[in-house]
């Protein structure tokens, strides 16, 4: 971790470049995806070469093989983390939301919008504390790279509307969806985006697929339909919706797939092709997922909350679902740096068998079928 965590700047690594092992490198030089958070974002100027110092080039090399493969090995640990983290997250939501929708309460219940709206709050003020961890905990350094990298960059920062938007329109379109289908419909179709993505990430990114790697995927994908298909008693319940709304329904998901393909594509795009780091980048989100959700309170829960306040019905349960929540933009945004939108897919599927066996083995609140 150390040399994602050195300060963004030379100067808070130690008092003079070059200092230790992050120092030694070239500047500007950022082959791997875990050097972009220790290269100096905020105008640092390249240091003096002192000519007595100067090693021999043989030397030189080695050490920088050394450190290139240093560096490659830690982009492997961190990818395989977040990756883990991510399984663990996703399962534990499922299971927390499932228990706190189970769990009978008096009282009137808490508001899913202002829910989103604290989650992306805390995400931000996770993200400052990293950025401060970051700037080895100096106040000042933290309010110049906040004030540099966000405020001092407005349309740098405004890319992130783009997808933080998106993921707006996203979650108010499955919104859509779970009114007009019913759940298992939802959530078999809504794993098309596992090929979305892989279309994204091709047509955007130039990634290369094989014929192998499009098989898995289309494995994967149907595999996942089927613990999502619905059993007996599920397809009489959309029996009773009817055809114009399942359309809807349909309609609703389908554009949800594609805008999370767009959406992770796009936030995977800025994360790796610039060189802010990746908890700016999510302090930038959360501000516009922010605002976003904000309106989304407005629009939808106005008249409740201006009768029974914004934080109605929350309970300690309604804490660690947030935070939970928040620990997934925190953790997807790590998968999508150090990994890949696709393998955030794979990530998530494998969460989804996890909880059907949890569900089963554990909570006792699941009846496999022919299906699952
Ligand atoms: O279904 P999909 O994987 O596209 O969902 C992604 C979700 O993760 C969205 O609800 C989005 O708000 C959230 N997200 C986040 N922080 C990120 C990236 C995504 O909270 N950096």
């Amino acid at each position: 971790m150390k040399t994602a965590l050195c300060a963004s700047e030379p100067g808070a690594c130690g008092a003079r470049w070059p200092v230790g092992r992050a120092g030694r490198r070239s500047f500007g030089e950022r082959p791997l995806s875990s050097r972009s958070e220790c290269s100096p974002v905020v105008g640092a100027d390249p240091p003096d070469e002192d000519p007595a110092l100067k090693k021999p080039q043989g030397l030189q090399e080695m050490e920088g093989l050394s450190l290139a493969n240093e560096d490659k090995t830690m982009s492997a640990n961190l990818k395989y983390l977040s990756l883990g983290i991510l399984v663990f997250q996703t399962t534990s939501l499922v299971l927390t939301m499932r228990y706190s929708r189970t769990l009978k309460e008096e009282g009137p219940r808490y508001l899913s919008s202002t829910a989103v709206v604290v989650a992306e709050l805390l995400k931000i003020m996770a993200c400052i504390l990293l950025v401060y961890k970051d700037s080895k905990c100096s106040l000042r350094t933290l309010n110049r790279i906040l004030h540099d990298e966000i405020l001092n960059k407005p349309m740098e920062t405004l890319k992130l509307a783009i997808p933080s938007g998106i993921y707006t329109l996203q979650n108010n379109l499955l919104y859509v969806a779970l009114s007009n289908l019913d759940a298992a419909t939802y959530q078999v179709t809504y794993q098309l985006k596992i090929l979305t993505t892989a279309l994204f990430s091709v047509s955007m990114l130039g990634k290369k697929l094989g014929v192998y790697q499009w098989l898995s995927l289309i494995i994967l994908m149907t595999g996942v339909a089927f613990v999502q298909w619905p059993s007996d008693s599920q397809e009489l319940d959309s029996k009773e919706l009817s055809a114009g709304s399942q359309f809807v329904g349909l309609m609703a998901v389908l554009t949800a797939c594609f805008s999370s393909g767009f959406a992770g594509v796009y936030f995977e795009k800025i994360l790796k092709e610039t060189k802010q780091s990746v908890w700016i980048r999510n302090i930038q989100l959360g501000f516009f997922g922010s605002i976003f959700g904000l309106m989304g309170v407005y629009i939808y829960d106005g008249e409740l909350v201006s009768k029974n306040g914004f934080f109605q019905g929350y309970n300690r349960l309604t804490w660690i679902v947030v935070i939970l929540q928040a620990l997934g933009g925190l953790v997807i945004a790590a998968v999508i740096k150090y990994a890949d939108n696709i393998l955030k897919g794979f990530a998530t599927s494998l969460s989804i068998i996890l909880s059907t066996l949890i569900s089963y083995f554990w909570l006792q609140d699941f009846v496999p079928t022919r299906t699952i």
